[in-house]
């Protein structure tokens, strides 16, 4: 799509209350075709979030600056952040500095992806039930954190859990400190650099060892829209497949299960791939509301007789 024509003076001019401002970023949204996605769902999400910054009104109260004229302040910090969503495509959440996953706030930066996994869905419910009873849960891994907001999902909902949360990036591993730090979890969730989990593998086994890794294949990843592309790569991208960290994951996890752990894995569109790289792995894919079923759950006695383990061939 080509450039959006910018704005002339007078159309800008012409906005008075937070109502113009918001119809204008909503058309200009669309005619310039801003790719939601990243954790917002609709131009009119976005806008109004971007309204929330620049007026410092909460959600609830926004409508009180739909009627009401904008001071100075408010318009020109407005425009300027639809100026930077639309013409520098830098996504919302970055503009605001955070986002809300399963309810809680998370801080973002341009360190890590903004966070919007399937896993929301499947913590507080579908997972459990795989597993022994909440409290029996004690040891839990987060492969590839991010930001950290599904480990802190994870120690929120399994309260005696210690969380082991991994990650490559050592610029990632700053924002989930900070996010940890926030919600008082630094005892129980404990940050990683490493890859994948080669700096868990001596310690204790895990109940459950769920991940969110990069999955893209390098060549989808070219097409993906510009906001896509102000992410760091490595969050999105592994190797020619998709599936170089997913590799690593399952022969990592199959030594690191207790006997009746499970590993859960979102994998996007690679479900086919799946079934074709492991043939053998009996995946279950968990039912997500959107049709998808993207998470895969696997049982530690699958991977080990699928996958058997080098040290223990003859
Ligand atoms: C899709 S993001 C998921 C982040 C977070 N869990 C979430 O759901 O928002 C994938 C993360 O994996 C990390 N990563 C990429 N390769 C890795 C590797 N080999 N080992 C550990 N982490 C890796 C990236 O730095 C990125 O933070």
């Amino acid at each position: 799509m080509s450039a959006p024509a910018r704005p002339t003076p007078a159309q800008l001019a012409r906005l008075k209350t937070g109502g113009d401002c918001l119809r204008f970023a909503n058309r200009l949204f669309k005619s310039a075709g801003i790719a939601h996605g990243q954790g917002f769902v609709s131009a009119e999400e976005e806008s109004l979030t971007l309204m929330g910054h620049a007026t410092g009104l909460a959600w609830e109260k926004l409508p009180r600056c739909f009627e009401r004229d904008l001071n100075l302040k408010e318009k020109s910090a407005f425009l300027d952040l639809i100026h930077r969503r639309v013409f520098e495509r830098i996504p919302t959440g970055y503009l605001v500095g955070e986002t809300w996953l399963g309810g809680l706030r998370f801080k973002i930066d341009e360190r890590v992806i903004i966070p919007r996994s399937y896993f929301v869905e499947l913590i507080p419910e579908a997972i459990p039930q795989w597993l022994p009873p909440i409290k029996q849960v004690t040891r839990v891994a987060d492969i590839c954190t991010g930001s950290g907001c599904l480990a802190i999902l994870l120690a929120q909902r399994f309260p005696q859990a210690v969380v082991q949360a991994t990650d490559l990036s050592a610029a990632a591993l700053e924002v989930a400190q900070i996010n940890v730090a926030d919600y008082k979890l630094s005892k129980r969730v404990k940050l990683h650099e490493t890859d994948v989990m080669a700096a868990l593998a001596k310690g204790p086994k895990f109940d459950l060892i769920l991940s969110n890794p990069p999955y893209e294949p390098a060549g989808i990843y070219q097409g993906l829209p510009a906001e896509f592309k102000k992410e760091p790569k490595q969050s999105l991208v592994s190797g020619q497949d998709g599936l170089g960290v997913i590799r690593k994951l399952l022969g990592q996890a199959r030594d690191l299960l207790k006997p009746h752990g499970i590993l859960v894995i979102e994998v996007g569109g690679l479900q086919a791939a799946m079934h074709r790289a492991w043939p053998k792995l009996p995946f279950l894919w968990l039912s997500t509301t959107d049709g998808s079923d993207c998470v895969c759950l696997l049982h530690a006695s699958d991977l080990a007789r699928a996958l058997p383990s080098p040290r223990r061939r003859p």
